[in-house]
């Protein structure tokens, strides 16, 4: 592979140097562009520009390949559980006995939330959207735990870890609770953590609460597949935060609020209520195909397509296994699992779909199985958001460490040239 890129442009010719990753992915490195031929670049969207270098998650979108810190996803949600892999997201290894122990006891530590923060919640009218609730309830943590995060110091970034990850469980379920009507749930450092997401948010003080297992071990490998996806809309946003130095809560609340947007996290919502559009409509997919094909037509095929993979995304064939297997042992007949595997059938054959490498994504098969669960609709992004909290804390924690520059795009200005100031007479 060449060291270098040559670029000429008008009458100048350089060379910047190419920069190639673990898995010999290729950059050119541009930081110099500017300085010597007046130049920038433009990528709407960022399909062509890389952010930054990252250790944390490998994914190669032609092959459908995902890895968190070297580990395959197919190992980890099979062999592991999420706790397990938000310490190896976040701190790079996979945990000892001992330092999972320490990091689960270290955690307890900080699950009690302030009982200050009921008031900001009775705040929120019952219809409120759980997503609101929580970037807001998030940001708000901030005022209960000022204490600003000093990432040289590694006991400063250790704790503000074992903070957000007891204290952020605890509103996103209380999210969830406010709509409901239901009194707010504490955590109980008696209980694992993932045992914890379920006793938050189904116990009643009406009568006990028993885990089912089943339902237990799909929420954890749920979570699992969630951890971390590199830099993704909301990830990005965590990390543009934070760049400016702002706090770790203020930075993962920025990312829920980007996660919420339904091209993003908020398309495994979007795709239930899909599917139950359809349904309701006698079932056709055929003609919802013809709908996502029509360029007239805004409607799109919720929980297909992905920026990175133009092939099957991995976590959606773990997720579509895990959903016959959980709604099977459930004993749940979901009509709709049956329109999705009919959409998904007949858009995999589909010239539209084939030609733009059109695909299932993770939040095609997720709702399915949160909807067995008894995960009512509209929580269906918290989920996504309580998974996918160990990566953004990974990457905020990366990004801090690594010193890297606030973040400020340039941009092509295309207004108006200078003109004289227009007296209202005259407008
Ligand atoms: C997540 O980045 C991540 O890693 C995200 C994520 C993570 O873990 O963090 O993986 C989670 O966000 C998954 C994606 C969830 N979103 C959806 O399921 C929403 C539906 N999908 C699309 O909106 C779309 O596919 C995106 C937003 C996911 C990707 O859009 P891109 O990369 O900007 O692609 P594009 O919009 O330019 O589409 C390319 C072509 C277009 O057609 P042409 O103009 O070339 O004719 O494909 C078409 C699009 O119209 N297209 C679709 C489609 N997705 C793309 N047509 C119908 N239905 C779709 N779903």
């Amino acid at each position: 592979m060449s060291k270098t890129a040559t670029i000429a442009i008008d009458d100048k010719t350089i060379d910047l140097p190419v920069i190639v990753g673990t898995e010999n992915e290729v950059a050119i490195d541009i930081q110099k562009l500017r300085d010597l031929t007046g130049a920038i670049t433009l990528d709407p969207g960022y399909k062509n520009s890389g952010s930054c270098k990252s250790a944390i998650t490998f994914l190669d979108g032609e092959e459908g390949i995902l890895r968190y810190r070297g580990y395959s996803i197919e190992d980890l949600a099979e062999k592991s559980n999420f706790l397990e892999v938000a310490y190896l997201v976040i701190f790079g290894e996979l945990p000892s006995t001992k330092q999972i122990e320490t990091f689960e006891a270290d955690i307890r530590k900080y699950t009690l939330v302030n009982e200050e923060m009921k008031g900001i919640i009775d705040g929120f009218p019952k219809h409120a959207h759980p997503m609101g609730i929580l970037a807001s309830l998030t940001c708000a943590l901030t005022a209960f735990n000022p204490k600003v995060v000093d990432v040289e110091k590694e006991g400063d970034m250790y704790e503000a870890v074992c903070k957000i990850m007891g204290k952020f469980l605890v509103v996103a379920t209380w999210a969830y609770r406010k709509t409901q009507g239901f009194p707010l749930n504490y955590y109980d450092n008696t209980l694992p953590y993932v045992d914890n997401f379920l006793q938050l948010m189904f116990k009643l003080p009406t009568g006990p609460y028993k885990i089912n297992p089943v339902v237990l071990n799909a929420i954890d490998k749920l979570f699992i597949l969630h951890a971390d996806h590199e830099q993704n809309c909301s990830t990005s946003t965590v990390r543009m935060v934070g760049s400016a130095h702002a706090g770790l809560f203020a930075s993962i609340s920025a990312g829920v609020s980007a996660l919420w947007g339904p091209l993003h996290g908020g398309a495994n919502q979007a795709v239930l209520e899909m599917l139950e559009e359809i349904q309701k409509d006698g079932g056709d997919a055929d003609k919802y195909l013809a709908k996502a094909k029509d360029k007239n037509d805004p409607f799109r095929l919720m929980g297909f397509g992905h920026r990175v993979y133009k092939n099957f995304d991995p976590r959606a064939r773990i997720i579509k296994k895990a959903a016959d297997e959980v709604l099977a042992e459930l004993g749940v007949n979901d009509p709709i699992l049956k329109i999705a595997k009919d959409l998904e059938e007949m858009a995999l054959k589909d010239e539209y779909f084939v030609a733009r490498n059109l695909y299932p994504n993770v939040d095609f098969y997720s709702g399915i199985i949160y909807r067995a669960l008894g995960i009512p609709t509209e929580m269906f992004t918290v989920m996504f958001a309580i998974g996918r909290l160990p990566g953004w804390v990974a990457q905020w924690k990366e990004m801090r460490e690594n010193k890297e520059p606030i973040g400020r795009p340039r941009q092509v200005y295309v207004g108006e040239p200078l003109r004289p100031f227009k007296e209202m007479s005259n407008r």
